[in-house]
C-alpha cells in the first residue's frame, strides 16, 4: 500500500480557486493527476473484502446486488435469481433470508431512472464500460446480453472486472483519441462517475462520446451542483486533502465521518479525487448536443435530492 501522499500537486480549482461548478471556460486550465492511483486502493480493498469497501450499492458485484442494478435499469426484479432458481425462486428467497437482506442492500441509495430500459435493450449490443471500476455495470450489462468491453486506469479495477469477461484493458479515457479501435465502435457506452473526477470534464466527455456509433447511445453519470457543492462536502474534502498525510489517515478520516463503517466507500468516492467537479444540467446537455447526440434525456429528473445527473443521448 502507498503511504505518503505526494506533496507536489498541481493547482486545485476547488481549494485554490473556489471553483466547484464546472464551466467549459475552464477547459485546458488544469493539469491531469495520477488517475491510475486515485481509485486503486479502493478496488484493492474491495477485492480484499474490507468492511466499507464491499457489500455496498456503489461497488458490489455479487448476484444479489447485480439484480438490484438490473432492477434500477429495467424495473424488472430478481432476474438473475429467477434464472438460477426458476419456479423455486420465491420459496428459496424466503428461506434464505434474501428478502430480509434487501434493506442492507440499499446502503448507498437507489436510482430513479425514467424511462427504464427494456430487458432486451442490451442483448447483442456492443457495449463499452468506460471507467468500469470494480465492474458492477460491466456485470450488469453482460448479464443482460451485452457484448462488453471495459476500460479503466486502475490495475485493481481491471483485475476485478476481468472476473466477468476478457475484453478488459487498462486505458485512460484521455487516451481514447489515439485508440482508433474504440472510435464509433459501440452501440452503448456507459460512463458512470468518471468525467467529473478529471482535470477537464469537457475533454473527457468528448473522448467518451467519440466511442459511440451512429444510432448508438451514451449513458453519462456526473455529479450535479447540489450535495457536492455543499459547505459540508467542501469542508470534508479540504480536510481530507490538506490535513491527512497518508492513505491510512485518509481511510481513518473516511471511517470517522461515515454514518456506519459499511458506508466508507460512498464517502471515499467523493473525498478521494483531486478533482470533484459538479456539472450543471445545461452544460451537460450542451456537451451531448455539440458531440452530435439527439433525444437527450435526464433519466433521474424525478429523483428527490438528486446529487447526480443521469443523462442518456442517441448519436445521430
Ligand atoms: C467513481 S469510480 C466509478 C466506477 C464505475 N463506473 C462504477 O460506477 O462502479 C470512477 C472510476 O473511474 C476510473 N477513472 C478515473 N479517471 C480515469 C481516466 N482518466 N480514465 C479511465 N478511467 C478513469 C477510476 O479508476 C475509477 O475506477
Amino acid at each position: 500500500m502507498r503511504s505518503a501522499i505526494s506533496a507536489t500537486l498541481p493547482r486545485n480549482p476547488h481549494f485554490d480557486d473556489s471553483r466547484v461548478v464546472w464551466s467549459d471556460a475552464f477547459s485546458g486550465m488544469y493539469e491531469p493527476v495520477a488517475y491510475d492511483e486515485q481509485f486503486d486502493d479502493q478496488w484493492r480493498l474491495f477485492l480484499e473484502r474490507k468492511t466499507g469497501f464491499c457489500d455496498h450499492t456503489g461497488v458490489e458485484t455479487s448476484d444479489e446486488y447485480i439484480d438490484d442494478r438490473i432492477a434500477e435499469l429495467t424495473g424488472v426484479k430478481d432476474v438473475l435469481y429467477r434464472r438460477k432458481w426458476g419456479p423455486l425462486a420465491s420459496t428459496v428467497a424466503r428461506l434464505s433470508g434474501r428478502t430480509a437482506r434487501q434493506e442492507r442492500r440499499g446502503v448507498g441509495g437507489r436510482l430513479w431512472l425514467e424511462p427504464k430500459f427494456s430487458l432486451q435493450f442490451f442483448e447483442g449490443k456492443r457495449c463499452l464500460d468506460a471507467g468500469c471500476g470494480a465492474g458492477r455495470w460491466t456485470k450488469t450489462l453482460k448479464s443482460l446480453g451485452g457484448n462488453m468491453k471495459s476500460i479503466d486506469v486502475s490495475s485493481h479495477g481491471i483485475e476485478s472486472t476481468r472476473r466477468f469477461h476478457d475484453d478488459v484493458s487498462k486505458c485512460s479515457i484521455f487516451d481514447i483519441p489515439s485508440r482508433s479501435e474504440l472510435h464509433r465502435a459501440f452501440d452503448f457506452t456507459l460512463c458512470w462517475g468518471v468525467v467529473m473526477c478529471t482535470h477537464d470534464p469537457r475533454a473527457a466527455f468528448s473522448a467518451v462520446a467519440s466511442t459511440v456509433k451512429e444510432g448508438g447511445a451514451l449513458y453519462l453519470m456526473v455529479y450535479a451542483p447540489t450535495y457536492h457543492t455543499s459547505p459540508q462536502v467542501l469542508e470534508w474534502r479540504a480536510r481530507y486533502h490538506r490535513e491527512c498525510r497518508t492513505f491510512e489517515e485518509r481511510l481513518q478520516f473516511a471511517y470517522s465521518i461515515a454514518d456506519r463503517p459499511e458506508n466508507a466507500i460512498n464517502l471515499l468516492d467523493m473525498l478521494n479525487t483531486f478533482y470533484n467537479w459538479t456539472i450543471p444540467l445545461d452544460v451537460c446537455t450542451e456537451w451531448f448536443r455539440a458531440e452530435g447526440f439527439k433525444d437527450v434525456v435526464l433519466l433521474n429528473r424525478n429523483e428527490p435530492h438528486a446529487c447526480g445527473l443521469h443523462m442518456l443521448g442517441t448519436k445521430s
